[in-house]
């Protein structure tokens, strides 16, 4: 197997090599960004809006940008030409950097910077045709979940509670309406009318979603984004989860429950298959 190339603080490494000083506020704290960024046919699906998420979660942490768009643009270009494969996620962090443990902010420290690329593992053809099982769980992170924080602890105590159930995915409630699942952003069918939970400080703005509700407004799915309530969501035709790594995937029973006929829907049909009619358009457009 080759070996994994990836960009740390100016400079390519095998993965093997790459190190990160024990003090490195990422470490200590979990005081950091991140971004996970698809890649189609060697092509960086949405790089631009990755880049301005990122942006947000900077100006979130009150952490300057140590790169700039084009910086960063050639950096991911450079990792996607340097690692094995067409489809590949390319992942990068920022974290304030390495300084004496003490919880404010460190005085002029250079951030670590580290970027590297892995396979891009989409779902299998079987869990796209016969969706997935969710369970359900009330939502106890912070009040920055817009923030894209490599903090992921709230994260991932709840994705475990899924899997300790052999579901795929935790859908959350907070304060009685949906917000989004561990990993991915939650959207629900009812009446034919697609329902998203607005973005706020308590989603992340998904990269995807924004693709899923562009597609439903340009295609006349009918669209509502507003606060989904917990019955809405437990009695809806279709639940959908959207992710960078997911793209669109059905919901097909919660908590144990059938959602729908227990089958992904039409309008999850009709999504999925514009959703990779899009890709291979963007694809196209930039071969
Ligand atoms: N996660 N919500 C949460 C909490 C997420 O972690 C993610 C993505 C999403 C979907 O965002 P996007 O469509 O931009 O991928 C929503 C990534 C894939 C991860 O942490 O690996």
């Amino acid at each position: 197997m080759a070996t994994d190339i990836v960009y740390l603080n100016g400079e390519f490494m095998p993965l093997e090599e790459a190190r990160i000083p024990v003090l490195d506020r990422g470490f200590i704290f979990g005081d950091g960004v991140y971004e996970v960024i698809p890649v189609y046919s060697r092509h960086l699906f949405r790089l631009p809006e990755h880049l301005q998420r990122l942006q947000h979660s900077l100006d979130g942490i009150r952490l300057a940008n140590p790169l700039t768009d084009a910086e960063w643009t050639k950096l991911a270009h450079d990792i996607v030409a340097r690692n094995q494969g067409d489809d590949q996620s390319v992942y990068l962090q920022i974290t304030r950097g390495v300084a004496r443990r003490a919880h404010e902010f460190p005085g002029h420290v250079k951030p670590t910077v580290f970027m590297m690329s892995s396979p891009l593992v989409t779902p299998p053809r079987e869990q796209v045709e016969k969706g997935v099982a969710c369970i359900t769980a009330t939502d106890f992170r912070w009040l920055k979940c817009d923030i894209k924080s490599v903090s992921l602890l709230g994260n991932c105590l709840l994705k475990q509670l899924s899997v300790d159930a052999g579901a795929a995915e935790v859908v959350m409630f907070r304060d009685g309406c949906l917000t989004e699942a561990s990993a991915s952003n939650v959207f629900v069918v009812r009446s034919g009318v697609l329902l998203a939970p607005p973005k706020n400080h308590l989603i992340l703005p998904g990269i995807t979603y924004d693709v899923v509700l562009e597609l439903a407004a340009a295609n006349k799915i009918p669209l509502d984004v507003r606060e989904v309530p917990e019955h809405e969501a437990r009695t809806a035709q279709e639940i959908w989860l959207t992710s960078s790594t997911r793209e669109v995937l059905a919901v097909t029973s919660l908590d144990g429950r059938t959602i729908g006929d227990g089958k992904p829907g039409a309008v999850f049909r009709r999504m999925h298959a514009l959703y990779q009619d899009y890709k291979q358009t963007v694809m196209r457009r930039a071969a």
